[in-house]
Protein backbone atom coordinates (compact mmCIF):
# COMPACT_ATOMS: atom_id res chain seq x y z
CA UNK A 1 0.00 0.00 0.00
CA UNK A 2 1.52 3.79 -0.98
CA UNK A 3 -0.09 5.99 0.35
CA UNK A 4 0.50 9.89 -0.01
CA UNK A 5 3.39 10.76 2.36
CA UNK A 6 3.26 14.30 1.17
CA UNK A 7 2.83 15.14 4.40
CA UNK A 8 6.19 13.90 5.50
CA UNK A 9 8.79 16.07 7.22
CA UNK A 10 11.91 15.40 6.52
CA UNK A 11 14.92 16.69 8.45
CA UNK A 12 18.19 16.35 8.50
CA UNK A 13 19.40 15.55 12.42
CA UNK A 14 21.72 18.10 14.61
CA UNK A 15 23.57 15.36 16.83
CA UNK A 16 23.81 18.47 19.04
CA UNK A 17 19.87 19.30 19.22
CA UNK A 18 19.17 17.34 22.62
CA UNK A 19 15.20 16.76 21.27
CA UNK A 20 16.72 15.58 17.86
CA UNK A 21 19.01 13.06 19.11
CA UNK A 22 15.96 11.63 21.87
CA UNK A 23 13.95 11.04 18.55
CA UNK A 24 16.44 9.38 17.09
CA UNK A 25 17.11 6.56 20.54
CA UNK A 26 13.55 6.53 20.34
CA UNK A 27 12.89 5.37 17.12
CA UNK A 28 15.94 2.90 17.54
CA UNK A 29 14.38 1.52 20.74
CA UNK A 30 11.39 1.25 19.88
CA UNK A 31 11.92 -0.78 16.47
CA UNK A 32 14.33 -2.84 18.53
CA UNK A 33 12.03 -3.97 20.94
CA UNK A 34 9.52 -4.72 18.29
CA UNK A 35 11.97 -6.80 15.89
CA UNK A 36 14.40 -8.50 18.37
CA UNK A 37 13.33 -8.31 21.85
CA UNK A 38 15.65 -11.41 22.90
CA UNK A 39 17.91 -8.08 22.80
CA UNK A 40 17.88 -5.08 25.81
CA UNK A 41 17.30 -1.90 24.46
CA UNK A 42 20.23 0.23 23.21
CA UNK A 43 21.95 2.53 25.46
CA UNK A 44 20.69 6.09 25.14
CA UNK A 45 24.22 7.19 26.66
CA UNK A 46 26.14 5.34 23.85
CA UNK A 47 23.72 6.57 21.11
CA UNK A 48 23.73 9.99 21.81
CA UNK A 49 27.17 10.30 22.21
CA UNK A 50 27.72 8.10 18.27
CA UNK A 51 25.69 10.29 16.89
CA UNK A 52 28.30 13.34 17.50
CA UNK A 53 31.37 11.07 17.61
CA UNK A 54 30.03 9.36 14.12
CA UNK A 55 32.13 5.66 13.50
CA UNK A 56 36.07 6.50 13.06
CA UNK A 57 36.43 7.18 9.32
CA UNK A 58 33.29 7.51 8.08
CA UNK A 59 31.12 10.38 7.31
CA UNK A 60 28.13 9.94 8.71
CA UNK A 61 24.39 11.69 8.23
CA UNK A 62 21.00 10.86 9.82
CA UNK A 63 17.76 12.02 8.69
CA UNK A 64 14.33 12.16 10.68
CA UNK A 65 10.83 11.86 9.44
CA UNK A 66 7.89 13.56 11.24
CA UNK A 67 4.64 12.98 11.17
CA UNK A 68 3.10 16.10 12.53
CA UNK A 69 5.10 16.10 15.48
CA UNK A 70 5.68 13.30 16.03
CA UNK A 71 9.33 11.48 14.45
CA UNK A 72 8.29 8.41 13.04
CA UNK A 73 10.94 7.45 11.02
CA UNK A 74 15.54 7.53 10.56
CA UNK A 75 17.45 7.07 7.79
CA UNK A 76 21.33 6.62 8.45
CA UNK A 77 23.67 6.72 6.08
CA UNK A 78 27.47 6.19 6.08
CA UNK A 79 30.20 6.97 3.62
CA UNK A 80 33.52 5.21 4.58
CA UNK A 81 36.20 7.69 4.17
CA UNK A 82 39.55 5.75 4.30
CA UNK A 83 38.64 2.90 1.68
CA UNK A 84 35.33 1.20 -0.15
CA UNK A 85 34.90 4.98 -1.41
CA UNK A 86 32.54 3.84 -3.80
CA UNK A 87 30.42 2.27 -1.18
CA UNK A 88 27.67 3.85 1.03
CA UNK A 89 25.94 1.79 3.95
CA UNK A 90 22.24 2.77 5.34
CA UNK A 91 20.29 1.99 7.97
CA UNK A 92 16.35 2.29 8.01
CA UNK A 93 14.07 2.78 10.62
CA UNK A 94 10.15 2.88 10.60
CA UNK A 95 8.10 2.63 13.77
CA UNK A 96 6.12 -0.30 12.92
CA UNK A 97 2.77 1.65 13.69
CA UNK A 98 3.45 3.58 10.68
CA UNK A 99 4.65 1.13 8.14
CA UNK A 100 3.39 0.68 4.77
CA UNK A 101 2.72 3.81 3.81
CA UNK A 102 5.52 4.88 2.10
CA UNK A 103 7.77 6.51 4.64
CA UNK A 104 10.59 3.78 3.74
CA UNK A 105 10.80 4.37 0.19
CA UNK A 106 10.97 8.08 0.47
CA UNK A 107 13.50 7.63 2.90
CA UNK A 108 15.54 5.05 0.41
CA UNK A 109 14.71 7.32 -2.37
CA UNK A 110 16.71 10.24 -0.07
CA UNK A 111 19.49 7.79 0.48
CA UNK A 112 20.03 7.00 -3.12
CA UNK A 113 20.02 11.05 -3.99
CA UNK A 114 22.71 11.45 -0.89
CA UNK A 115 24.84 8.98 -1.91
CA UNK A 116 24.99 9.68 -5.83
CA UNK A 117 25.63 13.36 -5.18
CA UNK A 118 28.44 12.14 -3.01
CA UNK A 119 29.80 9.89 -5.65
CA UNK A 120 29.11 6.62 -4.45
CA UNK A 121 27.87 4.06 -6.95
CA UNK A 122 27.24 1.42 -4.24
CA UNK A 123 24.50 1.23 -1.73
CA UNK A 124 24.24 -1.84 1.25
CA UNK A 125 21.91 -2.26 4.01
CA UNK A 126 21.16 -5.24 6.31
CA UNK A 127 17.50 -6.89 7.60
CA UNK A 128 17.24 -9.48 9.93
CA UNK A 129 15.36 -12.66 9.18
CA UNK A 130 13.76 -15.38 11.10
CA UNK A 131 15.40 -18.65 11.27
CA UNK A 132 13.89 -22.53 11.17
CA UNK A 133 12.57 -22.73 14.67
CA UNK A 134 13.98 -19.32 15.94
CA UNK A 135 12.04 -16.29 17.28
CA UNK A 136 9.51 -14.63 14.58
CA UNK A 137 10.98 -12.04 12.60
CA UNK A 138 8.70 -10.42 10.29
CA UNK A 139 11.16 -9.93 7.37
CA UNK A 140 9.81 -6.66 6.67
CA UNK A 141 13.32 -5.32 5.60
CA UNK A 142 14.22 -8.02 2.83
CA UNK A 143 10.73 -7.35 1.41
CA UNK A 144 11.42 -3.97 1.22
CA UNK A 145 14.78 -4.46 0.70
CA UNK A 146 14.03 -6.59 -2.54
CA UNK A 147 11.27 -4.37 -3.75
CA UNK A 148 13.86 -1.51 -3.83
CA UNK A 149 15.45 -3.70 -6.03
CA UNK A 150 18.45 -4.32 -4.01
CA UNK A 151 19.98 -8.07 -4.11
CA UNK A 152 20.52 -10.51 -1.11
CA UNK A 153 24.52 -11.02 -1.73
CA UNK A 154 25.69 -12.43 1.75
CA UNK A 155 24.08 -13.35 5.02
CA UNK A 156 25.68 -13.52 8.81
CA UNK A 157 23.61 -15.90 12.15
CA UNK A 158 23.85 -14.52 15.10
CA UNK A 159 24.08 -16.54 17.62
CA UNK A 160 23.62 -15.70 21.53
CA UNK A 161 25.48 -17.55 24.54
CA UNK A 162 23.14 -17.13 27.56
CA UNK A 163 25.56 -17.30 30.90
CA UNK A 164 23.60 -19.37 33.08
CA UNK A 165 23.85 -22.34 30.20
CA UNK A 166 27.66 -21.87 30.35
CA UNK A 167 29.37 -25.70 31.51
CA UNK A 168 32.38 -24.36 32.74
CA UNK A 169 33.98 -27.96 33.15
CA UNK A 170 33.42 -28.34 29.53
CA UNK A 171 35.09 -24.98 28.94
CA UNK A 172 38.37 -25.82 31.30
CA UNK A 173 38.49 -28.97 29.53
CA UNK A 174 38.51 -27.19 25.41
CA UNK A 175 40.79 -25.00 26.61
CA UNK A 176 42.80 -27.57 28.08
CA UNK A 177 43.22 -29.35 24.72
CA UNK A 178 43.14 -26.25 22.84
CA UNK A 179 46.87 -25.35 25.05
CA UNK A 180 48.00 -28.75 24.28
CA UNK A 181 47.46 -27.63 20.74
CA UNK A 182 49.36 -24.37 21.25
CA UNK A 183 53.16 -24.78 21.95
CA UNK A 184 54.69 -21.45 21.93
CA UNK A 185 51.98 -19.17 22.24
CA UNK A 186 50.80 -17.54 25.19
CA UNK A 187 47.55 -15.39 25.75
CA UNK A 188 47.79 -11.49 26.39
CA UNK A 189 44.59 -9.64 27.76
CA UNK A 190 43.71 -5.96 28.47
CA UNK A 191 40.87 -4.06 28.90
CA UNK A 192 39.75 -1.05 27.35
CA UNK A 193 43.03 -0.13 26.08
CA UNK A 194 45.23 -1.81 24.09
CA UNK A 195 48.92 -1.61 25.62
CA UNK A 196 51.20 0.40 23.12
CA UNK A 197 53.21 -2.23 22.45
CA UNK A 198 50.89 -4.82 20.80
CA UNK A 199 48.71 -1.25 18.67
CA UNK A 200 50.38 -2.44 15.29
CA UNK A 201 49.23 -6.47 15.22
CA UNK A 202 45.94 -5.22 16.52
CA UNK A 203 45.68 -3.03 13.36
CA UNK A 204 46.97 -5.38 11.30
CA UNK A 205 44.57 -8.62 12.76
CA UNK A 206 41.86 -5.99 13.13
CA UNK A 207 42.40 -4.94 9.17
CA UNK A 208 42.83 -8.64 7.89
CA UNK A 209 38.88 -9.13 9.31
CA UNK A 210 37.89 -7.22 6.74
CA UNK A 211 39.44 -9.64 3.76
CA UNK A 212 39.66 -12.93 5.78
CA UNK A 213 35.98 -12.93 6.69
CA UNK A 214 33.76 -14.64 4.51
CA UNK A 215 31.47 -11.66 2.78
CA UNK A 216 29.99 -13.51 0.04
CA UNK A 217 28.97 -10.99 -3.24
CA UNK A 218 28.86 -7.69 -1.09
CA UNK A 219 31.52 -5.42 -2.65
CA UNK A 220 33.18 -4.84 0.40
CA UNK A 221 37.32 -4.01 0.26
CA UNK A 222 40.32 -4.16 2.81
CA UNK A 223 39.78 -1.87 5.78
CA UNK A 224 42.56 0.43 5.97
CA UNK A 225 43.28 0.22 10.13
CA UNK A 226 45.77 1.77 11.29
CA UNK A 227 47.71 2.25 15.09
CA UNK A 228 45.75 5.87 14.98
CA UNK A 229 42.21 4.64 13.88
CA UNK A 230 42.52 1.70 16.60
CA UNK A 231 43.44 4.86 19.01
CA UNK A 232 40.51 6.92 18.02
CA UNK A 233 38.17 4.07 18.38
CA UNK A 234 39.40 3.12 21.95
CA UNK A 235 38.68 7.41 22.53
CA UNK A 236 35.43 7.37 21.10
CA UNK A 237 34.51 4.10 23.03
CA UNK A 238 35.58 5.58 26.36
CA UNK A 239 33.20 8.89 25.48
CA UNK A 240 30.62 6.64 24.99
CA UNK A 241 30.63 5.16 28.40
CA UNK A 242 31.69 1.27 26.82
CA UNK A 243 33.46 -0.74 27.65
CA UNK A 244 36.08 -3.66 25.74
CA UNK A 245 37.52 -6.85 27.21
CA UNK A 246 40.43 -8.26 25.08
CA UNK A 247 42.44 -11.27 24.56
CA UNK A 248 45.38 -12.47 21.77
CA UNK A 249 48.10 -14.82 21.84
CA UNK A 250 51.68 -13.67 21.44
CA UNK A 251 53.40 -16.08 19.18
CA UNK A 252 56.67 -16.02 21.97
CA UNK A 253 59.64 -16.66 18.86
CA UNK A 254 58.54 -13.56 17.75
CA UNK A 255 56.90 -11.75 20.28
CA UNK A 256 53.85 -11.06 17.43
CA UNK A 257 50.04 -11.16 18.15
CA UNK A 258 48.97 -13.56 16.17
CA UNK A 259 44.97 -13.93 17.24
CA UNK A 260 43.00 -11.73 18.24
CA UNK A 261 39.17 -11.66 20.03
CA UNK A 262 36.79 -8.64 22.04
CA UNK A 263 33.90 -7.98 23.86
CA UNK A 264 32.30 -4.76 24.41
CA UNK A 265 29.80 -3.62 27.13
CA UNK A 266 27.90 -0.34 26.53
CA UNK A 267 26.90 1.80 28.80
CA UNK A 268 24.35 1.26 30.89
CA UNK A 269 23.59 -2.04 29.74
CA UNK A 270 25.76 -4.37 31.76
CA UNK A 271 23.82 -7.52 31.55
CA UNK A 272 24.57 -7.33 27.79
CA UNK A 273 28.03 -7.43 25.38
CA UNK A 274 28.40 -7.81 21.50
CA UNK A 275 30.84 -9.96 20.56
CA UNK A 276 33.44 -8.14 18.25
CA UNK A 277 36.11 -9.04 15.65
CA UNK A 278 38.13 -12.55 16.25
CA UNK A 279 40.54 -13.66 14.43
CA UNK A 280 43.76 -15.93 13.65
CA UNK A 281 46.63 -14.59 11.73
CA UNK A 282 46.45 -17.41 8.60
CA UNK A 283 50.18 -18.71 8.98
CA UNK A 284 49.44 -19.39 12.73
CA UNK A 285 45.80 -21.10 12.19
CA UNK A 286 44.87 -24.96 13.00
CA UNK A 287 46.59 -24.55 16.30
CA UNK A 288 43.41 -23.63 18.76
CA UNK A 289 44.85 -20.53 18.87
CA UNK A 290 40.64 -19.12 18.23
CA UNK A 291 39.27 -21.45 20.77
CA UNK A 292 41.64 -20.34 23.40
CA UNK A 293 41.00 -16.78 23.11
CA UNK A 294 37.56 -16.73 22.53
CA UNK A 295 37.23 -18.88 26.22
CA UNK A 296 39.78 -16.59 27.93
CA UNK A 297 37.93 -13.48 26.88
CA UNK A 298 34.85 -14.82 28.26
CA UNK A 299 35.93 -15.53 31.47
CA UNK A 300 37.74 -11.75 31.30
CA UNK A 301 34.62 -10.38 30.24
CA UNK A 302 32.06 -12.38 33.21
CA UNK A 303 35.12 -11.91 35.55
CA UNK A 304 34.82 -7.58 34.55
CA UNK A 305 30.90 -7.33 33.92
CA UNK A 306 29.94 -9.90 37.19
CA UNK A 307 25.76 -9.23 36.02
CA UNK A 308 26.31 -10.49 32.37
CA UNK A 309 23.67 -12.45 31.51
CA UNK A 310 24.26 -13.01 27.52
CA UNK A 311 26.98 -12.10 24.54
CA UNK A 312 25.65 -11.99 20.91
CA UNK A 313 27.73 -13.08 18.12
CA UNK A 314 27.37 -12.69 14.42
CA UNK A 315 28.91 -14.83 12.02
CA UNK A 316 28.98 -15.20 8.10
CA UNK A 317 26.53 -18.15 8.01
CA UNK A 318 29.57 -20.24 6.12
CA UNK A 319 32.23 -19.78 8.36
CA UNK A 320 32.91 -23.46 9.54
CA UNK A 321 35.14 -22.64 12.08
CA UNK A 322 33.95 -19.84 13.99
CA UNK A 323 30.76 -21.30 14.19
CA UNK A 324 32.45 -24.52 15.66
CA UNK A 325 34.28 -22.97 17.95
CA UNK A 326 30.63 -20.55 19.15
CA UNK A 327 28.61 -24.30 19.18
CA UNK A 328 31.09 -26.00 21.23
CA UNK A 329 31.24 -23.01 23.77
CA UNK A 330 27.11 -22.98 24.05
CA UNK A 331 26.32 -20.16 21.42
CA UNK A 332 22.86 -20.92 20.28
CA UNK A 333 21.43 -19.91 16.38
CA UNK A 334 18.88 -16.63 17.46
CA UNK A 335 18.40 -14.22 13.91
CA UNK A 336 19.73 -14.15 10.52
CA UNK A 337 21.51 -10.59 9.28
CA UNK A 338 20.94 -10.66 5.60
CA UNK A 339 23.15 -8.17 3.53
CA UNK A 340 22.04 -6.57 0.53
CA UNK A 341 23.24 -3.96 -2.67
CA UNK A 342 22.53 -2.25 -5.35
CA UNK A 343 24.31 -0.33 -7.64
CA UNK A 344 23.40 3.35 -7.97
C1 LIG B 1 12.03 -2.02 6.10
C2 LIG B 1 11.28 -0.78 6.57
C3 LIG B 1 12.29 0.37 6.66
C4 LIG B 1 10.20 -0.44 5.53
O1 LIG B 1 9.56 0.77 5.87
P1 LIG B 1 8.09 1.13 5.32
O2 LIG B 1 7.88 2.57 5.57
O3 LIG B 1 7.09 0.17 5.83
O4 LIG B 1 8.29 0.88 3.75
P2 LIG B 1 7.31 1.32 2.56
O5 LIG B 1 5.93 1.50 3.06
O6 LIG B 1 7.92 2.48 1.84
O7 LIG B 1 7.37 0.02 1.62
C5 LIG B 1 7.85 0.04 0.27
C6 LIG B 1 7.65 -1.35 -0.35
O8 LIG B 1 8.48 -2.31 0.31
C7 LIG B 1 7.79 -3.58 0.37
N1 LIG B 1 7.54 -3.94 1.77
C8 LIG B 1 7.80 -3.19 2.88
N2 LIG B 1 7.45 -3.88 3.99
C9 LIG B 1 6.98 -5.07 3.59
C10 LIG B 1 6.46 -6.20 4.26
N3 LIG B 1 6.38 -6.22 5.61
N4 LIG B 1 6.06 -7.26 3.54
C11 LIG B 1 6.11 -7.26 2.19
N5 LIG B 1 6.60 -6.18 1.49
C12 LIG B 1 7.01 -5.12 2.18
C13 LIG B 1 6.49 -3.37 -0.37
O9 LIG B 1 6.72 -3.69 -1.73
C14 LIG B 1 6.25 -1.88 -0.19
O10 LIG B 1 5.42 -1.33 -1.18
P3 LIG B 1 3.81 -1.47 -1.03
O11 LIG B 1 3.45 -1.12 0.39
O12 LIG B 1 3.32 -0.48 -2.03
O13 LIG B 1 3.51 -2.89 -1.35
C15 LIG B 1 10.60 -1.03 7.94
O14 LIG B 1 9.83 -2.22 7.87
C16 LIG B 1 11.58 -1.17 9.07
O15 LIG B 1 11.96 -0.18 9.69
N6 LIG B 1 12.02 -2.43 9.36
C17 LIG B 1 13.02 -2.70 10.40
C18 LIG B 1 14.39 -2.17 10.03
C19 LIG B 1 14.94 -2.73 8.73
O16 LIG B 1 14.84 -3.90 8.41
N7 LIG B 1 15.62 -1.83 7.97
C20 LIG B 1 16.46 -2.16 6.86
C21 LIG B 1 15.77 -2.40 5.57
S1 LIG B 1 16.95 -2.69 4.27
Amino acid sequence: MTVDTSSLRIVELDPDDAHAAEASYAIHAAVRAYGQPDLPPPSRHRHVHLLRLGWPGHLEKHWLAYDGDVAVAELDVSLPQRDNLDNAWIDLHVRAEYRRRGIGRRLYELAVGYARAAGRTKLMASSWEQIPDGPFRDGAGSAFARAMGLGRVHEETRRKLYLSTVDDALLDRLLADAYAHADGYSPVQWTDRCPDEYVPDMAYLEGRLSTDAPTGDLDWGPENVDAELIREMERNRAIMGGRAFHTAVRHDATGRLVALTGTMIEHGVPEHAWQMITLVDPDHRGRRLGTIVKIENLRLTVAGEPALQAIDTTNATVNRHMIAINHAMGFVPIDVEAEWQVSI
